[in-house]
């Protein structure tokens, strides 16, 4: 970037929050009418699901892998290692199969944003599928890793893909039932979750530069944001978008991130449109949908979920 254009760049930094928390946002979207808000979001808005995230010591799964031995705990999800040990992936993936799990009131505030007609997209980092179980259409979401709505063979091009219900099926039987279907299917099965060293889905590359340059607020809910590309995300909202970041501590920090969050710099210069929300995801979207008067409407629809699901 030239001088110039970093000049004109910084003319265009209007402080753009009367304050940096989430009353501040609040007032934000009432003033501008926010309506092409994009969500991004990580493990976090699901761990009162009860699905741990990945890299909270203690309680996320990366401190909790020990019983399958691995190199390093990421190995869990590269193929070189589900080649050798297909068994470590399939046991966790029996544990983390969505239809065990309900969406928390976090997915229901993203679905909420939708029902308003203010969500451009959500680009989420979760296998989860929560925000299509919540009732997001599926056009209303990113799935940036993947998710288990499908399955295909691995090592097969072009790819040979496979019912998910088999894979599953095969996976609760146990080491028989995934070997049968690997010798059926003519390679090993791996859902449709994006694996490091693989390339995420073209519908990621079609969207995201468009979506983020068009937004007019970001939201950033429960994500370390170490994981590339997707933390690069956060540096491409459109500079007259406010961004707000709702995590149990600050992340995607300018000093780490290129373009990244700046509410924990000091004076108008440095920050003139980045708001931090410190807790729970769940707090955080209640408190956000207080300030707007939405309380009563998204209470509606986290008891209309309850409902369907049981
Ligand atoms: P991480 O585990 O890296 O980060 C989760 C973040 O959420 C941390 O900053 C936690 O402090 C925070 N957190 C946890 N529970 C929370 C809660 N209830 N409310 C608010 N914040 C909470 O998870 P991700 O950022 O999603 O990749 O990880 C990114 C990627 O790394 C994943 O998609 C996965 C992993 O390797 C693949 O599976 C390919």
């Amino acid at each position: 970037m030239t001088a110039q254009a970093t000049l004109v760049d910084q003319q265009l930094r209007e402080r753009l929050l009367e304050t940096f928390d989430i009353e501040g946002v609040a007032r934000y979207m009432a003033r501008s009418g926010a309506h092409r808000i994009v969500v991004m979001c990580g493990a976090g808005i699901s761990t009162s699901a009860g699905i741990p995230d990945f890299r909270s010591p203690g309680t996320g799964l990366y401190s909790n892998l020990q019983k399958y031995n691995l190199p390093t705990p990421e190995a869990i999800f590269t193929l070189d290692h589900f080649r050798q040990n297909p068994w470590a992936f399939y046991e966790l993936a029996r544990e983390l199969w969505p239809d065990n799990f309900k969406p928390t009131p976090c997915h229901y505030f993203i679905r909420l944003l939708h029902e308003k007609g203010l969500l451009l997209r959500c680009y989420s980092q979760n296998i989860d599928s929560m925000e299509r179980q919540a009732g997001l259409p599926a056009e209303k979401l990113v799935a940036v890793h993947g998710n288990f709505d499908g399955a295909h063979v691995i090592d097969t091009q072009p790819e040979v893909p496979v019912d998910i219900t088999e894979l599953k099926t095969a996976i609760e039987k146990g080491e028989e039932g995934w070997q049968e279907l690997c010798k059926c299917k003519g390679g090993l099965v791996k859902p449709t979750i994006v694996f490091f060293g693989e390339s995420l889905p073209p519908r990621f590359c079609d969207l995201y530069l468009h979506d983020l340059s068009a937004c007019d607020l970001l939201l950033v809910l429960g994500t370390s944001l170490v994981v590339a590309p997707f933390n690069s995300l956060v540096g491409k909202a459109n500079p007259s978008a406010p961004r707000l970041l709702i995590n149990r501590e600050p992340t995607g920090l300018c000093d780490d991130l290129l373009g990244g969050f700046q509410f924990h710099l000091e004076g108008e210069a440095a920050n003139w449109r980045d708001a931090f929300y410190e807790g729970n995801a769940d707090d955080g979207v209640l408190a956000l949908a207080s300030a707007l008067g939405w309380s009563a409407d998204l209470e509606t629809l986290i008891a209309s979920g309850c409902q369907r699901s049981h």
